[in-house]
Protein backbone atom coordinates (compact mmCIF):
# COMPACT_ATOMS: atom_id res chain seq x y z
CA UNK A 1 0.00 0.00 0.00
CA UNK A 2 1.07 3.30 -0.64
CA UNK A 3 1.92 5.56 2.02
CA UNK A 4 -0.88 8.51 2.86
CA UNK A 5 0.17 11.72 1.44
CA UNK A 6 0.43 14.61 3.45
CA UNK A 7 -1.65 17.58 2.24
CA UNK A 8 0.01 17.25 -1.42
CA UNK A 9 -3.11 17.16 -3.21
CA UNK A 10 -4.73 19.34 -6.31
CA UNK A 11 -5.99 21.40 -4.29
CA UNK A 12 -4.86 25.50 -4.03
CA UNK A 13 -4.02 26.96 -0.54
CA UNK A 14 -6.69 29.77 -1.19
CA UNK A 15 -9.05 27.25 -1.73
CA UNK A 16 -7.88 24.81 1.05
CA UNK A 17 -8.47 27.92 3.17
CA UNK A 18 -11.76 29.68 2.04
CA UNK A 19 -13.04 25.56 1.95
CA UNK A 20 -11.31 24.76 5.73
CA UNK A 21 -12.45 28.25 7.89
CA UNK A 22 -14.89 30.66 6.06
CA UNK A 23 -13.76 34.43 5.52
CA UNK A 24 -12.42 35.02 9.42
CA UNK A 25 -9.58 32.13 8.98
CA UNK A 26 -5.97 32.82 9.46
CA UNK A 27 -4.06 32.94 6.27
CA UNK A 28 -0.56 30.87 6.78
CA UNK A 29 2.13 30.10 3.83
CA UNK A 30 5.60 30.74 3.14
CA UNK A 31 5.04 34.76 2.20
CA UNK A 32 1.92 35.65 3.79
CA UNK A 33 0.97 35.34 7.71
CA UNK A 34 -2.50 37.17 8.68
CA UNK A 35 -5.37 36.59 11.50
CA UNK A 36 -7.99 38.92 12.25
CA UNK A 37 -7.88 37.59 15.78
CA UNK A 38 -5.67 39.84 18.71
CA UNK A 39 -4.46 36.74 20.25
CA UNK A 40 -2.85 35.69 17.04
CA UNK A 41 -2.75 32.90 14.87
CA UNK A 42 -5.22 29.62 15.93
CA UNK A 43 -2.42 27.04 16.20
CA UNK A 44 -4.89 24.45 16.59
CA UNK A 45 -6.34 24.22 13.79
CA UNK A 46 -3.59 24.72 12.09
CA UNK A 47 -1.99 21.23 13.28
CA UNK A 48 -5.23 20.26 11.78
CA UNK A 49 -5.29 21.76 8.49
CA UNK A 50 -1.32 20.86 7.96
CA UNK A 51 -1.62 17.32 9.30
CA UNK A 52 1.23 17.57 11.68
CA UNK A 53 1.37 16.90 15.60
CA UNK A 54 1.25 18.32 18.49
CA UNK A 55 4.15 18.56 21.01
CA UNK A 56 2.52 16.80 24.07
CA UNK A 57 3.50 17.08 27.44
CA UNK A 58 5.26 13.38 27.42
CA UNK A 59 7.17 14.54 24.16
CA UNK A 60 8.63 16.91 26.83
CA UNK A 61 8.85 14.67 28.99
CA UNK A 62 10.58 12.40 27.02
CA UNK A 63 13.06 14.72 25.74
CA UNK A 64 13.99 15.61 29.17
CA UNK A 65 14.53 11.77 29.92
CA UNK A 66 16.78 11.00 27.07
CA UNK A 67 18.60 13.95 27.09
CA UNK A 68 19.06 13.97 31.29
CA UNK A 69 18.82 18.11 31.19
CA UNK A 70 15.48 20.39 31.70
CA UNK A 71 14.38 21.29 27.91
CA UNK A 72 15.05 24.74 26.50
CA UNK A 73 12.11 27.56 27.95
CA UNK A 74 10.57 28.15 24.04
CA UNK A 75 9.60 24.41 24.30
CA UNK A 76 8.72 24.71 27.51
CA UNK A 77 6.47 27.31 26.72
CA UNK A 78 4.77 25.85 23.45
CA UNK A 79 6.61 28.71 21.24
CA UNK A 80 7.70 25.19 19.55
CA UNK A 81 4.16 23.59 19.50
CA UNK A 82 3.85 20.85 16.67
CA UNK A 83 6.11 18.40 15.14
CA UNK A 84 7.11 15.85 12.74
CA UNK A 85 8.27 12.50 13.48
CA UNK A 86 10.06 13.96 16.86
CA UNK A 87 9.99 10.57 18.23
CA UNK A 88 11.97 8.72 15.60
CA UNK A 89 15.04 11.54 16.08
CA UNK A 90 14.39 10.78 20.03
CA UNK A 91 14.74 6.69 18.67
CA UNK A 92 18.28 7.77 17.34
CA UNK A 93 19.27 9.03 20.11
CA UNK A 94 18.59 6.34 22.59
CA UNK A 95 20.54 3.79 19.94
CA UNK A 96 23.48 6.24 19.58
CA UNK A 97 22.31 6.68 16.36
CA UNK A 98 23.28 9.66 14.06
CA UNK A 99 21.42 12.65 13.16
CA UNK A 100 21.84 15.89 11.79
CA UNK A 101 19.71 19.62 12.07
CA UNK A 102 18.75 21.55 9.28
CA UNK A 103 17.77 25.32 9.10
CA UNK A 104 17.53 28.27 7.09
CA UNK A 105 16.77 32.15 6.08
CA UNK A 106 15.76 33.91 4.11
CA UNK A 107 18.09 36.98 3.60
CA UNK A 108 15.40 39.87 2.30
CA UNK A 109 17.19 42.80 5.12
CA UNK A 110 20.80 43.91 5.85
CA UNK A 111 19.65 43.86 9.74
CA UNK A 112 17.59 40.62 11.46
CA UNK A 113 15.27 41.50 13.97
CA UNK A 114 14.60 39.46 17.26
CA UNK A 115 11.71 37.20 15.69
CA UNK A 116 14.12 35.93 12.94
CA UNK A 117 16.61 35.04 16.15
CA UNK A 118 14.12 33.01 17.22
CA UNK A 119 14.61 29.79 15.30
CA UNK A 120 18.22 30.62 15.73
CA UNK A 121 18.23 30.30 19.26
CA UNK A 122 16.91 27.07 19.42
CA UNK A 123 18.55 25.69 17.07
CA UNK A 124 21.92 26.43 18.96
CA UNK A 125 20.14 24.84 22.41
CA UNK A 126 19.60 21.41 20.33
CA UNK A 127 23.05 21.50 18.70
CA UNK A 128 24.64 21.74 21.86
CA UNK A 129 21.65 19.71 23.42
CA UNK A 130 21.73 16.75 21.36
CA UNK A 131 25.54 17.35 19.43
CA UNK A 132 25.10 17.16 15.50
CA UNK A 133 25.75 18.68 12.53
CA UNK A 134 24.04 21.39 11.55
CA UNK A 135 23.70 22.86 8.31
CA UNK A 136 22.24 26.35 7.65
CA UNK A 137 20.76 27.20 4.12
CA UNK A 138 20.44 31.14 3.42
CA UNK A 139 18.25 31.19 0.52
CA UNK A 140 19.80 34.37 -1.85
CA UNK A 141 18.37 32.83 -4.84
CA UNK A 142 14.95 32.48 -3.30
CA UNK A 143 14.91 36.52 -2.38
CA UNK A 144 16.10 37.39 -5.57
CA UNK A 145 13.43 35.32 -7.34
CA UNK A 146 10.80 37.05 -4.88
CA UNK A 147 11.38 40.34 -4.52
CA UNK A 148 12.68 43.21 -6.07
CA UNK A 149 16.20 42.66 -5.28
CA UNK A 150 19.74 41.71 -7.68
CA UNK A 151 21.44 38.68 -7.36
CA UNK A 152 24.38 41.05 -5.85
CA UNK A 153 22.15 42.33 -3.08
CA UNK A 154 20.74 39.49 -2.19
CA UNK A 155 24.24 37.95 -2.01
CA UNK A 156 24.99 40.46 0.23
CA UNK A 157 22.00 40.06 2.68
CA UNK A 158 22.98 36.82 2.62
CA UNK A 159 26.95 37.01 3.69
CA UNK A 160 25.52 39.90 6.47
CA UNK A 161 23.03 37.48 7.93
CA UNK A 162 25.77 34.78 8.43
CA UNK A 163 27.41 37.42 10.49
CA UNK A 164 24.06 37.41 12.69
CA UNK A 165 23.93 33.86 12.71
CA UNK A 166 27.17 33.06 13.85
CA UNK A 167 26.93 35.28 16.64
CA UNK A 168 23.82 33.49 18.02
CA UNK A 169 27.12 30.76 18.90
CA UNK A 170 27.20 28.16 17.19
CA UNK A 171 29.85 26.02 17.18
CA UNK A 172 32.49 26.31 14.30
CA UNK A 173 32.87 22.56 14.08
CA UNK A 174 30.12 21.61 14.08
CA UNK A 175 28.10 24.04 11.64
CA UNK A 176 28.45 24.55 7.74
CA UNK A 177 26.07 27.75 6.49
CA UNK A 178 25.62 28.45 2.77
CA UNK A 179 23.83 30.52 0.78
CA UNK A 180 22.64 28.84 -2.25
CA UNK A 181 24.43 31.28 -4.59
CA UNK A 182 27.59 30.34 -3.90
CA UNK A 183 27.30 27.16 -2.83
CA UNK A 184 25.18 25.28 -5.03
CA UNK A 185 27.25 25.62 -8.49
CA UNK A 186 29.96 24.11 -6.91
CA UNK A 187 28.29 21.05 -5.48
CA UNK A 188 26.80 17.83 -8.21
CA UNK A 189 25.44 16.23 -4.78
CA UNK A 190 23.06 18.76 -3.82
CA UNK A 191 22.31 19.57 -7.60
CA UNK A 192 21.76 16.01 -8.37
CA UNK A 193 19.19 15.89 -5.53
CA UNK A 194 17.44 19.26 -6.82
CA UNK A 195 16.82 17.55 -10.22
CA UNK A 196 15.45 13.95 -8.08
CA UNK A 197 12.69 16.38 -6.51
CA UNK A 198 11.88 18.04 -9.59
CA UNK A 199 11.48 14.91 -11.65
CA UNK A 200 9.01 13.94 -9.04
CA UNK A 201 6.86 17.49 -8.26
CA UNK A 202 4.08 18.08 -11.21
CA UNK A 203 3.49 21.70 -11.55
CA UNK A 204 -0.03 20.67 -10.21
CA UNK A 205 0.90 20.02 -6.74
CA UNK A 206 3.05 23.30 -6.58
CA UNK A 207 0.17 24.86 -7.50
CA UNK A 208 -1.39 22.90 -4.75
CA UNK A 209 0.86 23.51 -2.02
CA UNK A 210 2.10 26.88 -2.61
CA UNK A 211 -0.68 28.58 -4.94
CA UNK A 212 1.56 29.17 -7.87
CA UNK A 213 -0.59 30.85 -10.80
CA UNK A 214 0.08 30.84 -14.09
CA UNK A 215 1.96 34.27 -14.40
CA UNK A 216 4.47 33.10 -11.65
CA UNK A 217 8.21 32.94 -13.02
CA UNK A 218 9.32 29.02 -13.92
CA UNK A 219 12.11 29.92 -10.97
CA UNK A 220 9.88 30.19 -8.15
CA UNK A 221 7.82 27.07 -9.62
CA UNK A 222 11.48 24.75 -9.33
CA UNK A 223 12.89 26.75 -6.54
CA UNK A 224 10.88 24.38 -3.77
CA UNK A 225 13.48 21.88 -4.71
CA UNK A 226 16.04 24.10 -3.75
CA UNK A 227 14.77 24.21 -0.03
CA UNK A 228 13.91 20.47 -0.22
CA UNK A 229 17.55 19.55 -1.11
CA UNK A 230 19.17 19.86 2.32
CA UNK A 231 16.88 17.69 4.11
CA UNK A 232 18.74 14.44 2.22
CA UNK A 233 22.12 13.87 3.73
CA UNK A 234 23.99 12.68 0.41
CA UNK A 235 23.55 16.58 -0.38
CA UNK A 236 26.21 17.36 1.81
CA UNK A 237 29.21 14.29 0.90
CA UNK A 238 32.22 16.36 2.29
CA UNK A 239 30.01 16.54 5.96
CA UNK A 240 28.38 12.52 5.91
CA UNK A 241 31.16 10.78 3.82
CA UNK A 242 28.53 9.74 1.09
CA UNK A 243 25.93 8.63 3.42
CA UNK A 244 22.67 9.12 1.73
CA UNK A 245 20.50 7.57 4.82
CA UNK A 246 21.22 10.28 7.96
CA UNK A 247 17.99 11.45 9.47
CA UNK A 248 17.50 15.13 9.36
CA UNK A 249 15.67 17.51 11.89
CA UNK A 250 14.54 20.53 10.71
CA UNK A 251 13.58 23.15 13.68
CA UNK A 252 11.50 25.96 11.61
CA UNK A 253 8.44 28.86 12.00
CA UNK A 254 5.26 26.26 11.04
CA UNK A 255 4.90 28.61 7.73
CA UNK A 256 7.74 26.81 5.98
CA UNK A 257 5.79 23.14 6.83
CA UNK A 258 4.45 23.32 2.75
CA UNK A 259 8.13 23.17 1.72
CA UNK A 260 8.44 20.28 3.85
CA UNK A 261 5.47 18.53 3.25
CA UNK A 262 6.26 18.44 -0.32
CA UNK A 263 9.58 17.25 1.08
CA UNK A 264 8.36 14.54 3.04
CA UNK A 265 5.83 13.38 -0.14
CA UNK A 266 8.85 12.91 -2.65
CA UNK A 267 11.57 11.40 -0.62
CA UNK A 268 10.12 7.87 -0.09
CA UNK A 269 10.29 7.81 -3.78
CA UNK A 270 13.79 8.84 -3.77
CA UNK A 271 14.65 6.19 -1.40
CA UNK A 272 15.30 8.56 1.00
CA UNK A 273 14.03 9.23 5.09
CA UNK A 274 11.60 11.82 5.28
CA UNK A 275 12.35 14.90 7.28
CA UNK A 276 11.28 15.24 10.70
CA UNK A 277 10.28 18.77 11.92
CA UNK A 278 9.99 20.75 14.85
CA UNK A 279 7.38 23.82 14.30
CA UNK A 280 7.44 27.06 16.21
CA UNK A 281 4.73 29.39 16.55
CA UNK A 282 5.31 33.17 15.02
CA UNK A 283 6.90 36.20 17.00
CA UNK A 284 4.41 38.89 17.20
CA UNK A 285 5.14 42.19 15.68
CA UNK A 286 5.16 45.04 18.42
CA UNK A 287 1.88 46.51 17.15
CA UNK A 288 0.20 43.11 18.00
CA UNK A 289 -0.30 39.42 17.65
CA UNK A 290 -2.42 40.30 14.22
CA UNK A 291 1.02 39.53 12.13
CA UNK A 292 4.10 38.15 11.84
CA UNK A 293 6.86 41.24 11.90
CA UNK A 294 7.81 42.86 8.95
CA UNK A 295 11.74 43.62 8.22
CA UNK A 296 10.40 46.73 5.99
CA UNK A 297 8.85 48.26 8.54
CA UNK A 298 11.15 49.76 11.28
CA UNK A 299 8.41 50.04 13.64
CA UNK A 300 7.36 46.98 14.21
CA UNK A 301 9.82 45.39 15.28
CA UNK A 302 13.12 45.30 17.53
CA UNK A 303 16.02 44.53 15.45
CA UNK A 304 19.57 43.41 16.43
CA UNK A 305 21.54 46.88 15.51
CA UNK A 306 18.96 49.13 17.62
CA UNK A 307 20.60 51.22 20.14
CA UNK A 308 19.14 51.12 24.23
CA UNK A 309 17.50 54.10 23.38
CA UNK A 310 15.95 52.74 20.13
CA UNK A 311 14.45 49.51 21.94
CA UNK A 312 13.68 51.87 25.06
CA UNK A 313 11.46 53.94 22.44
CA UNK A 314 10.04 51.46 20.24
CA UNK A 315 8.77 49.54 23.45
CA UNK A 316 7.28 52.69 24.91
CA UNK A 317 5.47 53.80 21.76
CA UNK A 318 4.96 50.87 19.73
CA UNK A 319 4.26 47.77 22.36
CA UNK A 320 1.08 46.79 22.44
CA UNK A 321 -0.44 47.10 25.86
CA UNK A 322 -2.95 44.76 27.27
CA UNK A 323 -3.65 47.12 30.28
CA UNK A 324 -6.86 49.16 31.10
CA UNK A 325 -7.30 52.40 29.14
CA UNK A 326 -6.75 54.48 32.65
CA UNK A 327 -4.74 53.66 36.05
CA UNK A 328 -8.12 52.85 37.57
CA UNK A 329 -9.53 50.96 35.09
CA UNK A 330 -6.61 48.77 35.70
CA UNK A 331 -6.73 48.15 39.23
CA UNK A 332 -10.02 47.43 38.40
CA UNK A 333 -10.23 44.90 35.77
CA UNK A 334 -6.94 44.05 35.46
CA UNK A 335 -4.39 43.31 32.34
CA UNK A 336 -4.60 41.21 29.81
CA UNK A 337 -1.69 38.66 28.77
CA UNK A 338 -3.08 37.01 25.94
CA UNK A 339 -3.15 40.41 23.97
CA UNK A 340 -0.02 42.75 25.65
CA UNK A 341 3.28 42.12 23.20
CA UNK A 342 5.44 43.16 26.00
CA UNK A 343 4.28 40.23 27.85
CA UNK A 344 4.36 38.29 24.93
CA UNK A 345 7.79 39.02 24.31
CA UNK A 346 8.56 38.21 27.59
CA UNK A 347 7.74 34.45 27.32
CA UNK A 348 9.89 34.48 24.47
CA UNK A 349 12.99 36.06 26.42
CA UNK A 350 12.39 35.92 30.33
CA UNK A 351 14.11 32.44 30.77
CA UNK A 352 12.81 32.70 34.99
CA UNK A 353 9.87 30.79 35.01
CA UNK A 354 9.02 31.84 38.45
CA UNK A 355 9.21 35.53 37.99
CA UNK A 356 7.34 35.12 34.66
CA UNK A 357 4.59 33.20 36.41
CA UNK A 358 4.78 36.12 39.23
CA UNK A 359 4.29 39.07 36.56
CA UNK A 360 1.38 37.42 34.77
CA UNK A 361 -0.16 36.93 38.04
CA UNK A 362 0.21 40.29 39.12
CA UNK A 363 -0.27 41.99 35.42
CA UNK A 364 -3.56 40.17 34.93
CA UNK A 365 -4.82 41.44 38.89
CA UNK A 366 -3.95 44.71 38.15
CA UNK A 367 -1.44 45.01 40.49
CA UNK A 368 1.10 45.90 38.21
CA UNK A 369 1.22 48.54 35.42
CA UNK A 370 1.70 48.01 31.82
CA UNK A 371 4.82 50.75 32.50
CA UNK A 372 6.19 48.16 34.74
CA UNK A 373 6.38 45.20 32.00
CA UNK A 374 7.67 47.80 29.62
CA UNK A 375 11.13 48.20 31.42
CA UNK A 376 11.27 44.55 32.64
CA UNK A 377 11.47 44.09 28.59
CA UNK A 378 13.40 46.77 27.62
CA UNK A 379 15.89 45.93 30.22
CA UNK A 380 16.33 42.18 29.04
CA UNK A 381 16.02 43.42 25.21
CA UNK A 382 18.90 45.78 25.78
CA UNK A 383 21.26 42.87 27.74
CA UNK A 384 19.83 40.47 24.95
CA UNK A 385 21.05 42.57 21.99
CA UNK A 386 23.78 44.58 23.55
CA UNK A 387 25.22 40.40 23.65
CA UNK A 388 24.65 40.28 20.17
CA UNK A 389 25.89 43.19 18.75
CA UNK A 390 29.32 42.66 20.84
CA UNK A 391 29.67 38.87 19.62
CA UNK A 392 28.51 40.13 16.03
CA UNK A 393 31.50 42.50 15.82
CA UNK A 394 34.00 40.23 16.70
CA UNK A 395 33.41 38.00 13.69
CA UNK A 396 35.83 38.31 10.98
CA UNK A 397 35.46 38.06 7.29
CA UNK A 398 37.46 34.92 7.82
CA UNK A 399 35.67 33.14 10.35
CA UNK A 400 32.33 33.80 7.72
CA UNK A 401 34.78 32.12 5.03
CA UNK A 402 35.21 29.31 7.81
CA UNK A 403 31.54 28.53 8.59
CA UNK A 404 30.48 28.63 4.34
CA UNK A 405 33.60 26.50 3.82
CA UNK A 406 31.87 22.82 2.87
CA UNK A 407 34.14 20.55 4.94
CA UNK A 408 34.18 17.85 7.28
CA UNK A 409 32.71 18.62 10.34
CA UNK A 410 33.91 16.78 13.55
CA UNK A 411 31.93 14.12 12.72
CA UNK A 412 32.83 10.75 11.84
CA UNK A 413 30.63 8.71 9.48
CA UNK A 414 31.19 4.94 8.43
CA UNK A 415 31.55 4.48 4.32
CA UNK A 416 28.29 4.06 2.96
CA UNK A 417 27.13 0.23 1.95
CA UNK A 418 27.77 -0.09 -1.90
CA UNK A 419 24.96 -1.11 -3.75
CA UNK A 420 26.45 -5.01 -4.65
CA UNK A 421 26.55 -5.25 -0.68
CA UNK A 422 22.82 -3.74 -0.11
CA UNK A 423 21.76 -6.81 -2.79
CA UNK A 424 23.40 -9.32 -0.91
CA UNK A 425 22.37 -8.54 2.36
CA UNK A 426 18.57 -8.41 1.40
CA UNK A 427 18.93 -11.77 -0.10
CA UNK A 428 20.40 -12.98 3.15
CA UNK A 429 17.85 -11.66 4.58
CA UNK A 430 14.64 -12.98 2.24
CA UNK A 431 16.59 -16.10 2.86
CA UNK A 432 15.86 -16.31 6.42
CA UNK A 433 12.03 -15.01 6.50
CA UNK A 434 11.69 -18.08 3.99
N1 LIG B 1 12.46 29.99 3.03
C1 LIG B 1 13.00 30.32 4.31
C2 LIG B 1 12.74 31.84 4.57
O1 LIG B 1 12.32 32.56 3.71
C3 LIG B 1 14.47 30.04 4.42
C4 LIG B 1 14.78 28.59 4.63
C5 LIG B 1 15.43 27.76 3.77
C6 LIG B 1 14.44 27.79 5.79
N2 LIG B 1 15.55 26.50 4.27
C7 LIG B 1 14.96 26.49 5.51
C8 LIG B 1 13.81 28.07 6.99
C9 LIG B 1 14.82 25.46 6.45
C10 LIG B 1 13.66 27.02 7.93
C11 LIG B 1 14.17 25.73 7.65
O2 LIG B 1 12.98 32.31 5.66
Amino acid sequence: MSEPTEGIGDMSIKDEEKQEAGDEDDVVNPWEVATHSATGVDYDKLIKRFGSTKIDDALIQRIEKVTGKPVHHLLRRGKFFSQRDMHMILDMYEQKKPFYLYTGRGPSSDAMHMGHLIPFIFTKWLQDTFDVPLVIQLTDDEKFLWKDLTLEQANHMAIENTKDIIACGFDIEKTFIFSDLNFISNSSAFYRNMCRVQKLVTYNQVKGIFGFGDSDCIGKISFPAIQASPSFSSSFPEIFNGRPDIPCLIPCAIDQDPYFRMTRDVAPRMNYLKPALIHSTFFPALQGAQTKMSASDPNSSIFVTDSDKQIKDKINKFAFSGGGATVEEHKEKGGNCDVDVSYQYLTFFMEDDERLEEIRKTYTSGELLTGFLKKELIEILQKLVGEHRQKRATITDDVVRQFMTPRKLKFDYPPPTPPSEKKKKKKQKSAKAV
